[in-house]
């Protein structure tokens, strides 16, 4: 082999080389690439798990200011409130059915003194069951031991509304403990119902000048007495229920199993007379009466 030959081969041998250390340095190249772009994948992974926890700590932190707020929250805040976005509330229950037939009497039975389960629960479920509703006249300290009681007849689309907070005589008192014993009333129903009651039921029906000037929401009286506290009979509560007519507001006690039993029988009864049950609002709706503050009310006719 001369010099020139092996200066060839060399040369051919390196050639051939030459694609192979092509291939492997390629084949590394491709290896890291794959490292890297897996590497600045889990960066931006991270990163963006950093971001979400960011912003989950931010909305937490602003859920607590505004919960906190609307613990302080006065009259004003709350109308602030109402303009906030909703999307995160709970459908609010629906006050005033609109599937009602106007030309069909309504009658409006109304509950004072309770909640009580035991009562009120037996009523709630009968009204349910007879595609019924009934405006409840709650006493502000009964509220929270009863709270579920009281709840669940406010999702079945009762009305709830209030009797004042310690069941005093109004009529008794100065403006200002007229206005203490509302207050107290309204934040306790609306810590439990997440709303405030709209329409008051003055207890031992009294009412004066001094009530009408301060009380800022109509006050609610009965057309039908059934003086169910009195008798504790539901065969006396009936018969008194007899004379029933469209547009009458009923005065009952959620508090007595004797009216529990009575409300059993009625309701039915008054259904298959073509009567709807409504609530004091709806009555009101219904017959275009729009209810002032401070005005007494004795029925929808
Ligand atoms: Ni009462």
């Amino acid at each position: 082999m001369s010099r020139d030959d092996k200066r060839r081969r060399k040369r051919r041998q390196r050639t051939e080389e030459n694609p192979k250390s092509v291939w492997i340095m390629m084949s590394a190249a491709v290896v890291l690439g794959v490292v890297i772009i897996a590497m600045v994948a889990q960066l931006v992974r991270l990163n963006r798990q950093g971001e979400r926890l960011n912003t989950q700590t931010k909305t937490e932190a602003s859920v607590d200011n505004s919960a906190e707020n609307s613990k302080k929250a006065g009259e004003s805040k709350k109308a602030k409130g109402t303009e906030a976005p909703q999307e995160t509330q709970a459908p609010a229950v629906e006050h005033i059915r609109k599937d009602l037939d106007p030309d069909k009497p309504m009658v409006a039975l109304t509950f004072d003194d309770g909640p009580y389960d035991r009562v009120t629960n037996r009523i709630v479920k009968v009204l349910a069951k007879n595609d019924s509703r009934a405006t409840f006249f709650v006493v502000g300290n009964r509220v929270e031991r009863y709270a579920d009681t009281m709840k669940n007849a406010f999702n079945k689309g009762n009305q709830i509304s209030t009797h004042t907070f310690d069941h005093g005589d109004l009529s008794k008192m100065k403006k200002k403990q007229i206005r203490r014993e509302l207050t107290r009333a309204f934040r306790v129903m609306k810590k439990i119902n997440g709303e405030e009651p709209t329409m008051l039921r003055p207890p031992y029906g009294n009412v004066n000048d001094k009530m009408r000037r301060t009380i800022k929401i109509p006050m609610i009286y009965w057309s039908v007495d059934t003086e169910d506290w009195a008798s504790r009979n539901s065969k006396k509560i009936l018969k008194k229920c007899k004379s029933i007519s469209d547009g009458d507001i009923v005065l009952m006690h959620d508090l007595y199993p004797s009216t529990a039993g009575a409300v059993e029988k009625l309701v039915p009864k008054l259904r298959k007379k073509g009567f709807q049950l409504v609530t004091v609002e709806e009555l009101f709706y219904y017959k275009g009466i729009d209810a002032e503050g401070g005005k007494v009310y004795f029925s929808g006719k």
